[in-house]
């Protein structure tokens, strides 16, 4: 069975370095199935890693992408080890299914391709009343955010009356989280450099903020809770707003990291933070994939809550446009997820 995917010899503009390849598809084996690949969800890691900025590429050529919704075409048997395919997943042929990027060998295999061979265990559950376009814009997102979430103490259970500060808010994360912050009863408070992205963000969000650095950040969060802060801040900005953050949350608060785009380096007063009484935390999706109870709590929170939680998709372009989707993440003009549709 032949296959055809996006593929890079070597780093670079995706426009430039990005071609379609053919390739054999095997045989799916024990645990194993095929999907054809129905629409991608771009994740600003997979531009990064095209251009060489994320984890380098395992060998030449490289495959991309972990995040797709498609439909099982073949099926090899159950695997006899190893972890559990989730909750809730329908393994057969012809049934609907997301793919996790955790769990997707993006560099051999990937997702920007018209049908790929994926583990049983990398596989999810779609909601039934999304388009393709959503289910493939909700795993990633609802792995990160919520078990960041999880992490920073803000459950079901404890949402109500908690502020929450979501930096970056119009990212694919962003988007999400503040959707499932504000399905838990949080007030949630937005931030974006974009001045033009405001009234957008606002229908996400009780409050947003327009900044670019840490005193344009604490001054937001000081007006947006009355001089209080905030319970919880989730954060992929790093370093550029990591002083801010600090002033920001208020006594007995949480931050918890998942990705520092403007630098990992940051200074701020441990004693500050040590009076506070403030949490530090880093989150990467490692925690749910290595944690099948956490992982499978997730599962079942996203599709017990699928319609609150519906993905906002800013904009799909068609798979032999890929470069050109990849390109517009980096241009930051989106709300929500840009995606891809075969
Ligand atoms: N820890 C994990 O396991 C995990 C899992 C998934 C994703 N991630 C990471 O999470 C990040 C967000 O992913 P995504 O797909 O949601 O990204 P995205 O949709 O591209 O959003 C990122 C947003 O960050 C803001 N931004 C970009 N450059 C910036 C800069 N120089 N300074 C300040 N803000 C900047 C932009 O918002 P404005 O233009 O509105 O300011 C942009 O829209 C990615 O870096 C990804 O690798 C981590």
């Amino acid at each position: 069975m032949k296959s055809n995917s996006w593929q890079f010899d070597t780093h670079g503009a995706p426009g430039e370095v990005l071609y379609w390849r053919e390739q054999e598809l095997p045989e799916p084996g024990p645990g194993q199935a095929w999907v054809k690949i129905n629409a991608i969800g771009i994740n600003r890691a997979d531009l990064n890693y095209v251009l060489g900025e994320h984890f380098p590429a395992g060998k030449f050529p490289s495959c991309l992408g972990g995040e797709a919704v498609g439909e099982v075409v073949a099926l090899g048997p159950r695997a006899n080890s190893g972890p559990a395919p989730v909750n809730r997943l329908n393994l057969e042929i012809g049934a609907r299914v997301g793919t996790f990027s955790g769990r997707t060998n993006c560099l051999a295999m990937g997702v920007y391709r018209d049908i790929g061979l994926y583990d049983h265990v990398g596989l999810a559950p779609v909601p039934e009343s999304y388009s393709d376009q959503e289910g493939a814009a909700l795993w990633t997102a609802m792995i990160t955010m919520g078990g960041a979430m999880e992490m920073g103490g803000l459950t079901a259970a404890t949402g109500a009356g908690k502020q929450v500060l979501i930096t970056a808010g119009g990212s694919g994360m962003g988007g999400l989280a503040l959707k499932l912050a504000r399905h838990w009863g949080a007030t949630t408070i937005a931030t974006t450099r974009k001045a033009e992205k405001a009234d957008g963000l606002g229908k996400l969000a009780d409050h947003v903020i327009v900044c670019s650095d840490s005193d344009g950040l604490v001054e937001g969060v000081q007006q947006a809770t009355n001089g209080l802060g905030v319970d919880l801040v989730l954060d992929p900005v790093g370093a550029t707003f990591y002083p801010g953050l600090l002033s920001a949350v208020a006594r007995g608060g949480d931050i918890v990291s998942y990705e520092c785009i403007t630098g990992t380096q940051s200074s701020i007063s441990i004693m500050e933070m040590m009076m506070k009484n403030v949490s530090f935390h880093g989150f990467t999706t490692f925690r749910p994939f290595n944690n099948p109870v956490m992982l499978n709590r997730l599962i079942e929170i996203g599709m017990d809550n699928a319609q609150a939680l519906r993905p906002v998709v800013s904009k799909t372009f068609d798979l032999s446009e890929s470069p050109e989707a990849l390109e517009a993440i980096g241009r930051s003009e989106h709300i929500g997820k840009i995606v891809v549709k075969t």
